[in-house]
């Protein structure tokens, strides 16, 4: 049963108790929690119930909930945006909750009803909408959670489990803001492997990642370019987000695989490039290839796409001790286009032509 009863009760934070909020120009990423969160449970009985908006606080879990010991947890990244005129925006948000309902269907966890979270979300940003920022590039970050709370030591798929949303506002992704990025080429650890859940956005798979990003970031390297696990010499992805290339004017990126995720940003960058009628190729390809483009001229441009850092350019890919400046080390035109034209539709600046904003309000 995907709900019984999805009536939302509403607990509101007393005035006198809301938080302060943060300076808009120093917000960096994650660091601050609106005064609201959404949450629902399920388990088998009653599939989905308790909804209710209740004050941002701790949640109690039993120490043998299966969560903390088997991982059974996914998430979502998306962000709401405040217009010029003043209303609040959500980006593809069914988009995201379809994703999260695929992630849910790997990792053995209860689908949830996609179109009463959205209700449920515009009313908790609604609630909540003094902390969605209004300075330029500042946004709320969206966190949809599903976690594994039954406490159970066997080895088997949970039977309760706990759905929330917090928002953060948030600046930039990295502390660089919208600027080139030094990436590492990781050819020893990997991120996901075929069969396994790197299409699903679970927590784990952040987890494992963590290693070869520490690695990189002590060398100085923003992040790392994940190659895949069998034959470590295909691209798939950078850091937490998808990769393109420019290469001889074609637009090129790996295709979802199993060991990719399925990036919204990295979708509304291929629909964009077909409205602009610019060539995309998704196809695999080899770092290999990568390394003798940028050596003979035609590599000129490469990017990361993904909810938090939206468009972020490569300038500098590092492989084999060898570093290879991409586009001159800057910002190429391509990666330019895309940032504003996607940054311009979600804040409601540009004709948003293929339907992809939803107004909160
Ligand atoms: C996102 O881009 O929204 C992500 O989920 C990455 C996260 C690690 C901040």
């Amino acid at each position: 049963m995907l709900h019984k009863d999805f009536e939302i009760a509403v607990n509101k934070l007393p005035e006198e108790q809301r938080k302060q909020k943060p300076d808009q120009d120093k917000l960096g990423f994650g660091q601050y929690y609106a005064d609201h969160m959404f949450t629902m449970r399920w388990n088998r009985q009653d599939g989905w119930h308790d909804a209710q908006i209740e004050p941002y606080g701790n949640i109690s879990l039993d120490p043998a909930a299966m969560v903390l010991h088997y991982g059974q947890a996914i998430f979502e990244g998306m962000k709401a945006y405040r217009s010029n005129d003043g209303r609040i925006l959500l980006f593809r948000p069914l988009d995201n909750f379809a994703r999260m309902n695929q992630s849910a269907l790997r990792m053995c966890m209860p689908r949830f009803p996609e179109e009463r979270v959205l209700q449920a979300l515009k009313a908790l940003i609604y609630l909540d909408q003094d902390w969605v920022p209004s300075e330029p590039g500042a946004t709320l970050y969206i966190r949809p959670t599903m976690v594994a709370i039954e406490p159970h030591l066997g080895l088997r798929s949970a039977e309760e489990y706990l759905f929330y949303i917090i928002n953060s506002p948030v600046g930039a992704y990295y502390s660089e803001g919208f600027s080139p990025t030094k990436i590492y080429v990781e050819d020893s650890y990997v991120r996901a492997v075929p069969g396994g859940v790197g299409f699903a956005k679970t927590a784990g798979n952040y987890a494992a990642s963590l290693k070869a990003q520490v690695e990189a970031h002590n060398k100085g390297f923003t992040q790392v370019l994940w190659l895949d696990a069998v034959e470590h010499k295909y691209i798939e992805e950078v850091g937490t987000s998808n990769i393109f290339f420019v290469i001889n004017d074609v637009l090129v990126t790996p295709p979802l695989g199993g060991s990719i995720l399925p990036g919204i940003t990295r979708d509304s960058v291929l629909k964009l490039a077909e409205e602009w009628e610019i060539p995309v190729e998704e196809r695999r390809l080899t770092i290999g290839e990568v390394i003798q483009a940028a050596e003979d001229g035609s590599l000129q441009e490469s990017f990361g796409t993904g909810t938090a850092a939206v468009i972020s350019p490569v300038g500098e890919l590092t492989y084999c001790e060898k570093t290879y400046t991409i586009a001159g080390g800057g910002i190429g035109p391509l990666s330019q286009r895309f940032y504003d034209a996607i940054q311009e539709i979600q804040f409601g600046a540009r004709e948003d032509s293929q339907n992809w904003v939803v107004p909160v309000c």
